[in-house]
């Protein structure tokens, strides 16, 4: 044994209970200061305090597209949408015992969704480990944990009281396999006009404007909706911030800096820009 002890009141060590082995699927418990389980595996949590629980290398964002998430998020251009979200999922009635935010990049909404729940826990989990070192940091009551939302998720049947998928990933599969029976999934992606000023003049790649009925048809016998909500709003950016936007999207892989810092350059400052979003909620098919 080499590491620190594991402690159960750690953010990880709280929310183990709701982890599964990726290999055999079976419960994780603290051994001093490795993670097993009961037929051998076991995982070290990486220094940084997240734990890595996927079977192969993965791509996630990069270093530099989670620190320009980190730079664009302080610009607090998205605290509408954080607090729609909020909103969406978390009411005095029904305060969620366990969050599993898929693709947690920073970890901007599920801190303020712990925040909101102040008895819940909550597992950040993202391909990236640039993203899982910052979001290991964002709230004592979030572990964060590398794993792929496209394969099974090491996480328990049934654990996640709210699963939340903010811009990332959906496997509605396995949503619903981690979603209690009276839990709630809350998905937000963008509109097709989303961010669309900057979709001109910086040729962006644009939104698929088929998003929303793809979202539905992969919910199906999975999800039921519930409602969608509309967030709309527009925010004027400098030139840092509006570099910082694309630097942290997808958009990021197909324009040099230069290229990039010339094209910021000509535009006005500050420059508006069009958040559209939806805040779609589903309660689990029975
Ligand atoms: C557009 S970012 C959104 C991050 C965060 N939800 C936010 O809105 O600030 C998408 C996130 O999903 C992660 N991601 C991409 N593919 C993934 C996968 N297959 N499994 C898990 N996470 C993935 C990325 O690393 C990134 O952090
Ligand atoms: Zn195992």
């Amino acid at each position: 044994m080499t590491g620190r002890e594991i402690r159960a009141d750690s953010a990880i060590g709280s929310v183990l209970s709701l982890l599964t082995c990726p290999h055999c699927s079976a419960g994780l418990a603290v051994d001093g200061a490795e993670i097993c389980c009961p037929n051998g595996h076991r995982f070290d949590p990486a220094r940084q305090g997240y734990l890595n629980l996927s079977r192969r290398a993965l791509n996630g964002d990069s270093a530099d597209m989670v620190s320009a998430r980190v730079d664009f998020l302080e610009t607090d251009s998205y605290d509408p949408l954080r607090s729609a979200l909020v909103d969406a999922s978390i009411s005095s009635a029904s305060s969620p015992a366990a969050i599993v935010d898929i693709g947690v990049g920073t970890g901007y909404y599920l801190s303020a969704l712990l925040d909101a729940a102040p008895t819940a826990v909550g597992v950040g989990i993202d391909a990236s480990k640039a993203a899982a070192r910052r979001a290991a940091r964002a709230h004592p009551r979030a572990g964060v944990v590398v794993a792929d939302a496209w394969q099974r998720l090491p996480v328990a049947d049934a654990a996640a009281s709210l699963v939340t998928s903010v811009f990332s990933p959906r496997n509605p599969a396995e949503f619903r396999r981690i979603i209690a029976d009276d839990g709630l999934l809350v998905v937000v992606i963008p509109t097709d006009r989303h961010l669309a000023e900057l979709v001109e003049r910086l040729a962006l790649l644009q939104v698929d404007r088929e998003k929303t009925r793809r979202l539905a048809d992969g919910m199906a016998g999975y999800f039921d909706p519930i409602d969608t909500i509309p967030v709309d709003y527009t925010v004027a950016l400098d030139h840092a911030a509006v570099r910082a936007l694309v630097r942290m999207g997808p958009s990021a892989r197909h324009i040099t800096p230069d290229r990039l810092g010339e094209a910021v350059a000509a535009l006005p400052e500050p420059f508006e820009v069009t958040v559209s979003t939806s805040v779609t909620r589903w309660r689990p098919h029975p």
